[in-house]
């Protein structure tokens, strides 16, 4: 078995598992106003799952190839875009569950645009590689 394929393929799997956290649990918290402050939970876990998982791919281009992925262009838009939409999610997530803000509708439609351009992105940076 290929260790460099078990690799990215065991980090993609968490990856795609942590963008149904993203847009799965804002979506979801936009139609169940009872589980909010639970969705407001996976949601922020999720964002860190892809940041984290995302760090990952990078460590693994570099300790197998001993460079970054050779990118340009629009996938490095999409993956710029990507980052923003992680690192802001996270921060707008942990916001709302620390002022106990996970009732908000507009906190919540905001994680939805940000998760939903985020998996836009995410295709861009897979064709456009
Ligand atoms: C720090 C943030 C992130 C980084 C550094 C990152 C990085 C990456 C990388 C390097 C790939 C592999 C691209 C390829 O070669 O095919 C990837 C794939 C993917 N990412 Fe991310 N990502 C991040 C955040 C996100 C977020 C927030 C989502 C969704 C909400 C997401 C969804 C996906 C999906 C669905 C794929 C698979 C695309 C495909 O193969 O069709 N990522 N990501």
């Amino acid at each position: 078995m290929n260790i460099q394929n078990l690799a990215y393929a065991l980090d993609q799997s968490i990856h795609n598992l942590g963008a149904v956290m993203v847009t799965g649990g804002s979506i979801l918290a936009l139609v169940d106003l009872e589980k909010r402050k639970r969705l407001a939970w996976i949601t922020l876990s999720g964002w860190a799952l892809q940041g984290a998982t995302g760090a990952l791919f990078g460590i693994l281009s570099y300790s197998f190839y001993g460079h970054l992925p050779d990118i340009a262009g629009i996938a490095v838009d999409a993956l710029v875009i990507k980052m923003i939409c992680a690192v802001s999610g996270f921060f707008i997530a942990a916001y709302c569950l620390k002022g106990a803000r996970a009732e908000s509708v507009v906190f919540w439609r905001m994680e939805a645009f940000l998760a939903l351009v985020a998996i836009i992105s995410a295709a861009f940076l897979r064709w456009y590689s």
